[in-house]
């Protein structure tokens, strides 16, 4: 029997990367997976790829609106075991360069996005359930450029630690993914991560 069967988790940013793999594991443990993305064919896609008990709802996490309607889906099918936090985006902009867009898409997504995809999950969150945010190693390096993205990456790590003693949850934990040297993310690297943050391998 795998390590999550029976178990409800909604992973948000599920369509590639590490969502996507974190998706196919947790099937693969037992569980069914809701996860999300703002295109449908990609969602549909993924929904494919892992093949069974996955139920893919569209949405943007920095929508208030959009996060109502995938809890109000998730629902119907029962309560949550995991909730995976996952979405996150970034890019390379230096000091001089930062435009208030840039800022507001990033803070929007990684910060004010995880925060209400928890607090909105709260209701149906299961006693003992594991809250886990995608951190990134970048919150903790000086990385040029990457300043913006490593300021709202900080934030989640720090509202990790606040997040189990808030809810039902019986463990809010950080994934601080991080870069290999060569730039290379490949899938192999993304199971493994998540895997081992998640403590099934
Ligand atoms: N890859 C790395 O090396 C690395 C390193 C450190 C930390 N991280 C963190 O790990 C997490 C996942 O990274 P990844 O590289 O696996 O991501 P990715 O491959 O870029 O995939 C992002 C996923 O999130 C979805 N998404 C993006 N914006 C969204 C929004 N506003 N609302 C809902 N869904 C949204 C995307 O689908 P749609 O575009 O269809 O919405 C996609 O499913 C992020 O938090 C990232 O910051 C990644």
């Amino acid at each position: 029997m795998g390590k999550l069967q029976g178990k409800v988790a909604v992973i948000t940013g599920g369509t590639q990367g590490i969502g996507l793999a974190t998706a196919k594991l947790f099937v693969s443990e037992g569980a069914h997976v809701f996860i999300t993305g703002r295109r449908q064919k990609e969602l549909d896609d993924a929904v494919a790829a892992i093949g069974s008990h996955a139920t893919g709802v569209r949405g943007d996490v920095a929508s208030l609106t959009d996060l109502d309607r995938l809890y109000e889906i998730v629902k119907a099918k029962g309560r949550i075991d995991i909730l995976f936090a996952n979405v996150g985006l970034g890019g390379f902009v230096p000091l001089g360069s930062i435009t208030e867009e840039y800022y507001d898409k990033t803070f929007d997504t990684n910060v004010k996005g995880a925060l209400f995809t928890v607090q909105k999950a709260l209701p149906l969150l299961n006693d003992g359930a594991s809250i886990i945010l995608t951190g990134s190693a970048a919150a903790a390096k000086g990385t040029p450029s990457f300043g913006v993205y490593a300021a709202s990456k900080a934030a989640i790590r720090w509202a990790c630690r606040y997040t189990a003693g808030g809810s039902s949850a019986s463990r809010g934990d950080c994934a601080n993914c991080g870069h290999r040297p060569d730039g290379a993310h490949g899938r192999a690297l993304r199971d493994r991560q998540c895997g081992v943050v998640l403590g099934l391998r």
